[in-house]
């Protein structure tokens, strides 16, 4: 795919490459949709001599075409699918050995806390659950045998915001690899290899899906040993997507940049009926002139993301309430898609973090501003509030 012009990130604007980069016309048919290519073998014209497929795990043209998609829109020379985020941060996760050590960010998916702490910590990997936003208390947990620092931003579900180009400084001087987690902002908003880090990785479930009907995984990097590695483990392990996922994920692909656009400027929209709401005693988004990532964000990010999380003044019942009584909101854990969802993190996607050091309120409320008519989302949270 060396000659596809659509991969040229120098050439070809993000919207464009996102349509058409490892993704061209069938040479037989003139198709313009990547095919769903169902063969689990493909004929060799010698033993060994084949046409870049041999079995179906190891490699498959519809999963090739958004690989190589997503690569490029993360400005990366190599990228690999994967069959969920888990399966993609498990098999980067497999790379450690007992006595290495890991950081996470303090703030983070539960479901990537849990496979830390119960699984991967049980196979001897020692970890240390890290504020990323104090780089002193980083410099202070790196340790000779620290092999990743893992790390979201905006995380799920405090929106908090990491310096991406400030931690890579000191995760380089050590033998670790900086690994960001870039789900909630998408390649379209944040581009974490351009800002130093080493590995990206993304639950595609999530925006890049963008239609709640797919779940998948992928991991972007520049190295090519690394990437080797990987696609070793990628192939070991077999967490790898089905051709039709591969085929649905492109082919949301394709919109993120125009939704992304929307779902930010309806997520303005929310955030200014919800900052000035009595019942609100906070809210939490970059794109607050007062957020304490606020900068960093500026700095790092297109725009500031769809994802909005907000604390109810009068407590966790209250919250409770509040994510039942929404009509156009749809009480519901994920992100990122088309509809509007909202969660109540505590007690859904990161009840596994209860009582850690990645605990989250349980006074908090996390939104995912969807497409629906602005006008629709705000009165739907102004009618649930008046219920309360
Ligand atoms: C930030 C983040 N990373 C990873 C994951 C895991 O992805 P998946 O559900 O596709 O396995 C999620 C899921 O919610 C997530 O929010």
């Amino acid at each position: 795919m060396a000659d596809d012009q659509f991969l040229d990130s120098q050439r070809y604007g993000f919207e464009t490459r996102a349509i058409r980069a490892g993704q061209p016309h069938d040479p037989t048919t003139g198709a313009v949709v990547t095919p769903i290519s169902m063969a689990t073998t493909f004929a060799q014209e010698g033993v060994g001599r084949h046409r870049g497929y041999e079995y179906g795990r190891t490699g498959n043209p519809t999963r090739r075409a958004l690989e190589e998609c997503l690569a490029s829109l993360e400005g990366a020379d190599h990228g690999l699918a994967f069959a969920s985020g888990m399966s993609a941060t498990d098999t980067i996760l497999r790379r450690l050995r007992p006595g290495d050590h890991l950081v996470l960010g303090d703030d983070a998916y539960g479901g990537t806390f849990r496979l830390i702490s119960k699984v991967i910590a049980p196979m001897g990997i020692e970890w240390t659950a890290v504020d990323l936003t104090d780089l002193a208390s980083l410099e202070a947990a790196v340790r000779p045998t620290t092999r990743i620092v893992w790390m979201e931003t905006p995380t799920n579900p405090l929106l908090t915001v990491f310096d991406i180009e400030a931690i890579s400084r000191i995760v380089r001087r050590s033998e670790a690899l900086l690994v960001v987690d870039n789900t909630f902002a998408t390649p379209y908003l944040q581009q974490p290899l351009r800002h130093g880090a080493h590995v990206v990785v993304h639950s595609t479930t999530k925006y890049i899906g963008g239609h709640s009907d797919v779940v998948g995984g992928f991991v972007a990097v520049d190295d090519d040993e690394l990437a080797a590695d990987l696609a070793f483990l990628q192939n070991g392990v077999g967490a790898v997507p089905s051709p039709f996922d591969c085929y649905l994920t492109l082919r949301g692909l394709k919109t993120l940049g125009v939704r992304l656009d929307r779902q930010c400027a309806n997520a303005e929209a929310v955030v200014e009926l919800l900052s000035a709401h009595p019942a609100v005693s906070a809210v939490l988004y970059p794109g607050l002139a007062g957020h304490p990532g606020h900068d960093a964000a500026r700095r790092q990010m297109r725009a500031f993301g769809a994802m909005v999380s907000f604390r109810v003044a009068a407590g966790r019942d209250a919250a409770m309430r509040l994510a039942a009584a929404t009509q156009v909101f749809t009480l519901a854990e994920s992100l990122g898609a088309v509809e509007s969802l909202i969660e109540h993190p505590a007690a859904m996607t990161h009840l596994s973090a209860a009582g850690s050091a990645l605990e989250v309120p349980d006074d908090l409320l996390r939104l995912s501003v969807g497409l629906e008519t602005v006008d629709d989302l705000v009165q739907d949270l102004s009618t649930a509030f008046e219920q309360l």
